[in-house]
């Protein structure tokens, strides 16, 4: 069975992708320093899928550390590289902790890969490296644009130094960009987890329709688009995880026509922010508080992609549709409310 290191593996993005590899036969271990994540959250993969999944709680950032995990588990035969810092509006703050964090995990990770001759990797990358396109739908040849922010810098400067990496050792990578990952796993027992206010928009939604948040802001709606607020393309966070399922068997079935390859992981469909809230309230029945605020400095006008490599060369079908995402959303956005009432409820004499 082939061994699977997945970095970040108790992120949003990773623990999902986690269930779907272990779903298509592989083994996983995960390296998450879960600074910003909870590893009790692979308690709800065991719950999934039976498995029980282990977490190295190691900052990637140390070498010595990042060389161990490899040294422990000689078996692993691919990387799916998650971990890191994904804040836009905080890397506009905090610059220098982006790229360091970011930068320094990458390069140590890559650096096991060629020691260890882990020779598939696949990196998550994301539509951030586009910037705001001349035109959409975009394909994985239209320009990388001028970052909007730090994190989208190491997001363009990550791919790069994966290329440069995989060019100089023979190693096989792919580089996955993502447009807008959205959602919940149907158990309602994964999801996102944003630490304090949210930055993104579903997860702001769903607090402010469940009470978490009083009101949530929509950033703009004066821009040039149907309604006026911005344009994105947004995906099921499943349909994301499958995707790397599929990049990995793309390589181990040494499918691939070059040593890096990119691939668009979007619906090809464009909706703006207005459409996600109207879409919202008719599956939640809630009617959602919000109001129309300035723009918010970085933002892309419109983005969504052109998935046609995805489907084509990996065979990638997104299942999910727009109501799935919001349902699955608001689920997930109930259970957490449920569960802290029992934990309120457990603890309540303990304080
Ligand atoms: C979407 C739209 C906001 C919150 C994200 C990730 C980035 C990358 C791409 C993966 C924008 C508007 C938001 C709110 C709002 N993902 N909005 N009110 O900025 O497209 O980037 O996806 O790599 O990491 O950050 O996503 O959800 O922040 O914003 O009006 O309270 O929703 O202005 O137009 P974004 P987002």
């Amino acid at each position: 069975m082939n061994k699977i290191l997945v970095t970040g593996g108790c992120g949003y993005i990773g623990v999902h992708t986690i269930v779907d590899l272990i779903e298509n036969g592989f083994e996983v271990i995960s390296a998450d320093n879960n600074s910003r994540s909870s590893d009790t959250i692979l308690e709800s993969v065991e719950q999934i899928t039976g498995k029980k999944v282990k977490n190295y709680k190691v900052d990637l950032c140390i070498y010595d550390d990042t060389f161990a995990i490899f040294q422990e588990n000689p078996g692993i035969s691919g990387i799916i590289h998650f971990a890191a810092f994904k804040s836009v509006g905080e890397s506009v703050q905090k610059p220098l902790l982006y790229f360091e964090n970011n930068l320094n995990s990458l390069i140590n990770i890559l650096k096991c890969a060629d020691e260890f001759r882990v020779d598939n990797f696949v990196f998550s990358s994301s539509c951030t490296v586009y910037g705001n396109p001349d035109s959409i739908p975009v394909t994985e040849q239209s320009p990388m644009k001028a970052a909007e922010s730090a994190y989208g810098a190491t997001k363009q400067m990550g791919e790069r130094i994966v290329q440069e990496a995989v060019n100089s050792n023979g190693n096989r990578a792919i580089l996955l960009r993502y447009f807008n990952p959205v959602g919940a796993h149907p158990s309602a027992l994964l999801g996102e987890l944003p630490l304090g206010k949210p930055e993104n928009l579903v997860p702001a939604i769903t607090q402010t329709a469940i009470g978490k948040l009083p009101m949530m802001q929509v950033y703009g709606s004066d821009y040039p688009t149907r309604d006026g607020s911005c344009v994105r393309d947004y995906i099921h966070v499943c349909d994301i995880a499958h995707a790397h399922t599929l990049a990995l068997n793309y390589l181990f079935e040494n499918k691939n026509e070059n040593n890096c390859e990119v691939f668009n992981l979007g619906t090809g469909n464009g909706l703006t922010v207005l459409e996600i809230i109207h879409e919202f309230e008719k599956i939640s029945g809630v009617k959602l508080n919000y109001k129309i605020g300035p723009r918010r400095p970085g933002d892309v006008i419109a983005i969504y992609a052109n998935n046609d490599r995805a489907r084509d060369v990996l065979g990638w079908v997104p299942k999910y549709n727009l109501t799935d995402m919001m349902v699955t959303a608001w689920k997930w956005e109930l259970k957490l409310k449920e569960d802290e009432s029992i934990f309120r409820t457990k603890n309540a004499g303990l304080n």
